[in-house]
């Protein structure tokens, strides 16, 4: 098949309740290291995301923050750029489902799937919380799974066995809101009709369907599912479908339903409309490039029978994805999805990950700390596969993997051959060494069997053969002795064609690797001054007399210290400079089984630790600095402390979120002489985030925020303000 494919990619739109977390960068970085393998091959794809802007989790998290839903979702949009930035994540568009293109989009989808007879209105009882006096959304109820018991399950779907369900179906309900009883109250709801005859059959065809590739377009294990959930099976006792409740009462934070004044879609209805909106709007922007070059609309673009529309999504919304999601596209006269490219979760170190919070790891601190990205892109990329099956980060592991993976075997076949070209051969190229004949053929032929991995994403498959590769590829620079040859003069053509054989096939494994390292792939391109950017270029020949640059370091080894710093682990004592002896971390026990005893070149961990502290007597170290947390805050309230001389009582926001909602911090500041409560609301300032909480007659005290003065106030106290454009939550460094 040579004919180029057309693309239209997403990843399951995030709630704009929060950052991201490892999960999401996971998603990303899959479907990324797609996308740009399907580019390489000619292909083009149109990538794009959207925040997920809707429903009552934002709407009541941004009330907790005093801030307006379009406000509270807008910083949490402008926080998204340092995550696709500093991970290589190159979506051509991000948007949001709170845009007038969704809002156009979802009500044409309700209307035409009205005309089609798909909508029914019915009387329902619905729980109502007395307390906070209004109907309570599936999230805020929770209560015993009615399927398999499991407790504390949302109203709306269980995460210990996938049922979806209402929520006055769940035993023992209660509103997380208030912890209230939820009573019954009626209200008229609009149903999508999904146990319409022609909804299951349609669907019973569609998930057992192939895409414009031959292949089946959901994963075994998401078929079978899809199809326990039709109630294909006999003796799966299922009754079919259920009719899909797509109403919202007032107030809710939606898009409202034509033709009524107080209901709105739940936020499920719109939000995988925000695919074809962020297409729309990147399509309207003119900076969609079609295959052809000629100008194409959005409409055009779906009307094309050539477009491939592939969603990739983690496993807690199949549901979603393959049942109410192609019948709304297809009873509306939609094109319908073309693959649902399921994953399971990351845990790290065994940790489950939580669908608010994530794990343990914050990918942002691990940019902070400098971390190289494509460290990360690379073991995940290793643990991927096509099944739906969680991966564990494990933090030993990684450091193994992309030591002895990418240092040890990628990036050491170059650092080993590329200087005696530069230096001895004014940086041209020889001939090829005819004894690697063979190794340079294998490494040019297995271009079609990894090709055929990355594109069935089995990264882990196609990184395994691509190592392979490099090892066969080490052994062969083992065995020329290229250092070797450099002594003797009767060596020196030789030592020509070996280094030439080596960096081609070092070419070879860094265009393999190109979808997983784009930033190394690009350095090496500029290094071999060669095409890199195609999957057929390791076809290109590296001719005698190509002239390559100087070879720059291309990638550095992961130390344990920064592992241990991304884990909030201590790698240094902290009862300051007179303690000696540091406890191995998690991270670094292994490791430190592995080291010699202590000899006299090599001084012992303690003798390490104490000739640093001689030097912190006088400086503090970088990882010291970095120990405080000092983040930029938003003081949202100032008040005067009843019965306090000093003190005015703030309340700020440092960008965090819990439980879905912003998480306030009181401080105490000394700065009552100085300044005016008033005159402080709505200002940023930066602060100490992870000093301990102390406790003050008047109340808890949760952090510092930093104000400049002279010795005994002379002169007056002036609180620290960062430049404006600083967001709250950011970090000072
Ligand atoms: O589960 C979630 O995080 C949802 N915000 C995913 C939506 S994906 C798509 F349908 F928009
Ligand atoms: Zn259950």
């Amino acid at each position: 098949m040579s004919r180029t494919r057309t693309l239209f990619v997403t990843t399951a739109l995030p709630y704009a309740n929060g950052p991201f977390h490892i999960g999401h960068i996971m998603e990303y970085i899959q479907a990324d290291i797609w996308v740009r393998f399907q580019r390489m091959r000619g292909n083009t794809v149109h990538f794009v995301c959207a925040d997920d802007a809707h429903g009552a989790a934002i709407m009541i998290a941004a009330e907790a923050a005093k801030k307006s839903p379009q406000d509270f979702v807008a910083e949490i949009a402008a926080g998204r750029a340092p995550y696709f930035r500093g991970f290589h994540i190159a979506f051509d568009n991000w948007h949001s489902t709170d845009s007038p293109e969704n809002v156009a989009l979802s009500q044409d989808i309700y209307m035409k799937l009205k005309a089609a007879g798909f909508i029914a209105t019915k009387t329902i009882e619905q729980f109502y919380d007395p307390v906070k006096g209004m109907f309570l959304p599936d999230r805020y109820i929770k209560g015993a799974c009615p399927k398999c018991g499991a407790k504390d399950q949302y109203g709306d779907s269980c995460e210990a066995c996938g049922a979806v369900y209402a929520p006055t179906d769940l035993k023992n309900p209660y509103s997380t809101l208030t912890g209230a009883t939820p009573v019954l109250r009626t209200s008229e709801h609009f149903f999508f009709r999904l146990s319409d005859a022609r909804c299951i059959k349609f669907l019973q065809e569609w998930t057992r369907g192939r895409n414009g590739q031959g292949q089946p377009r959901l994963q075994p294990e998401v078929l079978n599912k899809a199809r326990e959930w039709l109630a294909e099976d006999e003796g799966a006792g299922g009754k079919g479908l259920a009719d899909w409740d797509i109403s919202r009462d007032a107030p809710y934070l939606g898009i409202p339903i034509p033709g009524t004044t107080d209901k709105y879609f739940y936020v499920w209805l719109d939000a995988p409309v925000g695919y074809l909106a962020s297409l729309k709007n990147y399509f309207d922007s003119g900076k969609a490039k079609t295959a052809s070059g000629a100008p194409q609309t959005f409409a055009e673009f779906l009307a094309d029978p050539n477009t491939e529309q592939i969603h990739f999504i983690g496993k807690d919304i199949i549901y979603f994805h393959t049942l109410f999601w192609p019948a709304m596209l297809h009873f509306a006269g939609y094109k319908v999805p073309d693959n649902i490219n399921v994953h399971g979760f990351i845990n790290v170190s065994g940790e489950k990950m939580s669908k608010s919070r994530g794990t343990g790891i914050s990918p942002l601190k691990y940019l902070e700390l400098g971390m190289n990205p494509e460290w990360l892109r690379y073991y995940i990329a290793a643990k991927l596969n096509a099944n739906v099956e969680d991966i564990d980060l494990n933090p030993d592991d990684f450091i193994a993997r992309v030591n002895s993976d990418l240092i040890g075997k990628y990036v050491n076949i170059a650092s080993r051959c590329a200087s005696f070209i530069t230096k001895r051969y004014d940086g041209k190229l020889g001939d090829h060494d005819p004894a690697a004949a063979k190794l340079e053929h294998d490494s040019a032929f297995a271009h079609d069997e990894i090709g055929r991995l990355y594109e069935e994403r089995e990264f882990g498959k196609a990184i395994r053969r691509i190592m392979e590769l490099a090892d066969a590829a080490n052994q062969y620079v083992d065995a020329c002795k290229p250092w070797e040859l450099a002594k003797d003069p009767a060596g020196e053509t030789r030592l020509h064609c070996v280094c030439t054989s080596a960096l081609t096939l070092f070419r070879d494994l860094t265009i393999y690797l190109a979808p997983i390292l784009p930033h190394v792939a690009e350095r090496v391109e500029n290094f071999l001054n060669v095409s890199l950017a195609h999957w057929n270029d390791v076809s290109i020949n590296l001719a005698a007399g190509h002239q390559i640059a100087n070879y720059q370091h291309l990638m550095t080894r992961i130390e344990t210290r920064q592992v241990d710093a991304l884990l909030g682990i201590e790698s240094e004592p902290s009862a300051g400079p007179k303690a000696a002896v540091a406890t191995p971390s998690p991270a670094s026990a292994a490791k430190a089984a592995a080291i010699p005893a202590p000899n006299a070149s090599s001084p012992s961990p303690a003798a390490q630790v104490k000739s640093d502290a001689s030097v912190t007597d006088r400086y503090i170290s970088i990882d010291d600095f970095a120990r405080i947390d000092l983040r930029v805050a938003k003081i949202v309230n100032a008040e005067q402390v009843d019965g306090a001389a000093k003190l005015v009582k703030l309340t700020l926001d440092v960008g965090e979120i819990e439980n879905g909602q912003p998480r306030l911090r009181t401080v105490f500041a000394g700065i009552k002489a100085h300044y005016k409560p008033e005159d402080l609301i709505g200002r940023m300032t930066p602060m100490v985030a992870n000093l301990a909480p102390r406790k003050t007659k008047f109340g808890l005290s949760e952090g510092m925020v930093l104000a400049a003065s002279f010795p005994d106030d002379q002169g007056g106290v002036f609180l620290l303000q960062p430049d404006s454009g600083a967001q709250p939550g950011m970090k000072v460094k």
